[in-house]
């Protein structure tokens, strides 16, 4: 049931929209009368425009970024038709992309390109004229294209290379089945411009439709309208009616099979994987129920899921319409399906309303963080959430510690200007952002949240938004009318966590905290009083053993539990790195950490490895596995860990 909404291409006048939100407010009806409001827009459009270079005194459309060399003020995207040839012999994607696009007066329309190779360029069917500026390690190249005034499409001939980031392309030996190879995508943060050349800002908004030609006994699914079974021939059209930002474009081919929770979830991944996958999902339909039930219609249609190969470098990725997933969220037992409600809340917070630049991250990850602990809470209890807060609480707690040197880099709200974008991505933007709104939450009071964030996605709906739209829409529609005085600034622009932050506490963690100390200092372990602990109570157990804690003391844990092989795979974790901390070798614990990072390309988990062999002065160790690792790893990864480490090739 699509609204009326998704099928207008909308493109978002922030300001203007900021402006008439603000005018139309019932606060400030009620202060102003009607006349003076007019006079007051006379004002503001004579006087406020003075910086803006425009006579028509028409507002920009998009702000300044840093991370994008296109010109959306001046000529922008519109609409992409792609065509094109997934070949896994020479390992590259060879295509053709056409756009509508959409300028006044342009005479060039500039869009990103990395590490593509760029054939031919036509506008409206004839070949024009394109320059590639300089390389930037970052950005890549600005493709400047020759355009005229009627000019509504061109059309772009390309091949990605050995280098394009956003693909990998796995043996059969690397996929689960180990019978067919396996390629997928990774847009965020600025990778899409390195398989398809495109205005890569947040901020510009498409639709889109696809050719995709694949070998024959092999599946491609997109952000899209996908197909549930393999064509004959290999090749697959896709279309994507609803405007979506070009990080979130992505693609996936395997030897994939598809399982429907109820009409509009389901779950995609290779055969071995399928049942595991469908019986740890099989809450999603009811996890779209919860989501809608706190803050609006689903606009998407469908909701599914792909398990990609391990080394997927993300937990998840919210592409639209089909979330990408690491098979290491599979534990059996539901227990780590907290990210699929975390994906299932970008649906809002991130895709349907997203952040204008990556300076603004925070109001991604932030919002879905809280939302994804709402869902939680709805499904499993208030508990649950408590302790999967907590766990981010102290994520958060260890993020800024490590950050001591460079207290800027823990505001909400970045500035990272030459920086990559990827270093945003840390617990800063998630678990404060997160206690920022829960805070808020506090402040205000449950219901008077809940139906500002209702109002705050509908209003927004396929839109962006800056940090400073979001301060004044939520001065406007939840402080001012519900008179909340709130340190706002000091949250967003501050450095460290604010004293008026939200307390979060679980009894159940308590409790874990007195086990863990009882069994230390009687050196006995009561494995009975640990009988119905869930993950995210080993987790806890485990990552707060002192400092001082000896290797008899582990010995007698692993004992008991048999951390070493645990399944689950945050625990596995979380037991790994406190084995490298405390010099900890027994039994077969130093093979299952190098064959954990050698099969798993999870960055988060993969990271917080190699820094604890860096922190405890063991780099030899860690670059030993890494020299072994490595290959598996997808760009993302490497590139992370290859700075970490220092790796020279
Ligand atoms: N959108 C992110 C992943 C991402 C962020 C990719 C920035 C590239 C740049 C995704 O929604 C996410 O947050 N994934 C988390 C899982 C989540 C449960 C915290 C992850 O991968 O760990
Ligand atoms: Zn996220």
């Amino acid at each position: 049931m699509p609204s009326n909404r998704i099928e207008v291409n909308y493109t978002p006048n922030e300001d203007f929209h900021l402006l008439t939100n603000y005018l139309f407010s019932t606060h400030f009806i009620f202060t102003i009368m009607r006349q003076q409001i007019l006079l007051f827009v006379v004002i503001i459009l004579t006087f406020g425009c003075k910086d803006h270079e425009t006579s028509d005194m028409s507002l920009p459309k998009y702000v300044e970024e840093t991370h994008s060399y296109a010109q959306p003020n001046i000529a922008v995207i519109k609409h992409l038709e792609l065509n094109l040839d997934v070949d896994f012999e020479t390992e590259t994607i060879e295509g053709i992309a056409n756009y509508e696009i959409s300028a006044e007066n342009a005479s060039e329309i500039v869009l990103d390109s990395k590490y593509l190779d760029i054939v031919k360029v036509t506008s409206d069917g004839v070949d024009t004229e394109f320059e590639l500026g300089p390389f930037d390690q970052q950005l890549g190249q600005a493709l400047r294209i020759k355009i005229s005034e009627a000019t509504k499409h061109i059309t772009i001939h390309y091949k990605t290379t050995a280098q394009t980031e956003a693909l990998q392309w796995l043996d059969p030996q690397q996929t689960a089945d180990k019978t067919h190879p396996f390629l997928f995508t990774q847009g965020q943060a600025i990778l899409t411009r390195t398989w398809i050349p495109i205005q890569d800002s947040p901020q510009i908004r498409i639709t889109y439709n696809a050719t995709v030609k694949v070998p024959s006994n092999l599946l491609a699914v997109m952000s899209a309208e996908n197909p549930k079974n393999k064509s004959a021939d290999g090749s697959y059209y896709f279309k994507m009616k609803q405007p979506i930002s070009p990080y979130l474009i992505a693609l996936a081919v395997g030897n994939l099979e598809y399982q429907a929770v109820s009409e509009r979830t389901g779950v995609y991944a290779e055969k071995s994987m399928i049942e595991k996958a469908h019986a740890e999902f099989n809450d999603m339909e009811k996890m779209v129920i919860a989501a809608e039930n706190l803050y609006g219609t689903y606009d998407w249609e469908q909701f599914d899921v792909i398990v990609l190969p391990p080394s997927f470098p993300f937990g998840g990725m919210e592409n639209p319409r089909l979330t990408f997933a690491t098979p290491t969220v599979i534990a059996g037992d539901k227990s780590l399906t907290s990210l699929i409600a975390h994906e299932l809340a970008h649906s809002w917070s991130g895709n349907l309303v997203t952040n204008a630049t990556w300076n603004d991250f925070w109001l991604n990850e932030g919002f879905t963080v809280y939302f994804e602990t709402r869902i939680m809470e709805a499904l499993y209890g208030k508990d649950r959430a408590n302790m999967i807060a907590l766990i981010g609480r102290q994520d958060l707690e260890d993020e800024i510690e490590g950050f001591k040197g460079e207290p800027e880099m823990t505001k909400l709200k970045l500035d990272l200007t030459n920086k990559n974008p990827d270093d945003g991505m840390n617990s800063i933007a998630y678990d404060k952002g997160y206690l920022f709104l829960r805070t808020l939450e506090e402040a205000a009071g449950r219901d008077k949240f809940d139906s500002f964030l209702k109002t705050y996605f509908k209003t927004n709906a396929f839109s962006t938004i800056t940090t400073e739209g979001f301060i004044d829409y939520l001065n406007v529609h939840l402080l001012e009318p519900n008179a909340v005085e709130f340190n706002v600034d000091a949250w967003v622009y501050q450095p460290g966590i604010p004293k008026n932050q939200a307390i979060i506490v679980s009894d159940r963690f308590k409790n874990v905290e007195n086990r863990l100390q009882d069994f230390i200092s009687k050196k006995f372990v009561e494995v009975a009083k640990t009988k119905d602990w869930t993950t995210q109570e080993w987790v806890h157990f485990i990552r707060n053993f002192p400092e001082t804690i000896t290797i008899a003391d582990l010995k007698r844990f692993d004992v008991a539990f048999d951390f070493t092989n645990a399944t689950n795979s945050h625990i596995a974790m979380v037991w790994y790195e406190q084995a490298i901390n405390h010099d900890y070798h027994e039994g077969n614990v130093d093979q299952n950490i190098e064959d954990f990072l050698i099969r798993v390309g999870r960055r988060w988990y993969v990271s917080t490895l190699f820094k604890a062999y860096k922190r405890n002065g063991k780099v030899d160790e860690a670059l030993a596995i890494y020299e072994k690792s490595r290959d598996n790893y997808h760009s993302v990864t490497v590139n992370t860990i290859d700075a970490l480490l220092d790796y020279k090739k």
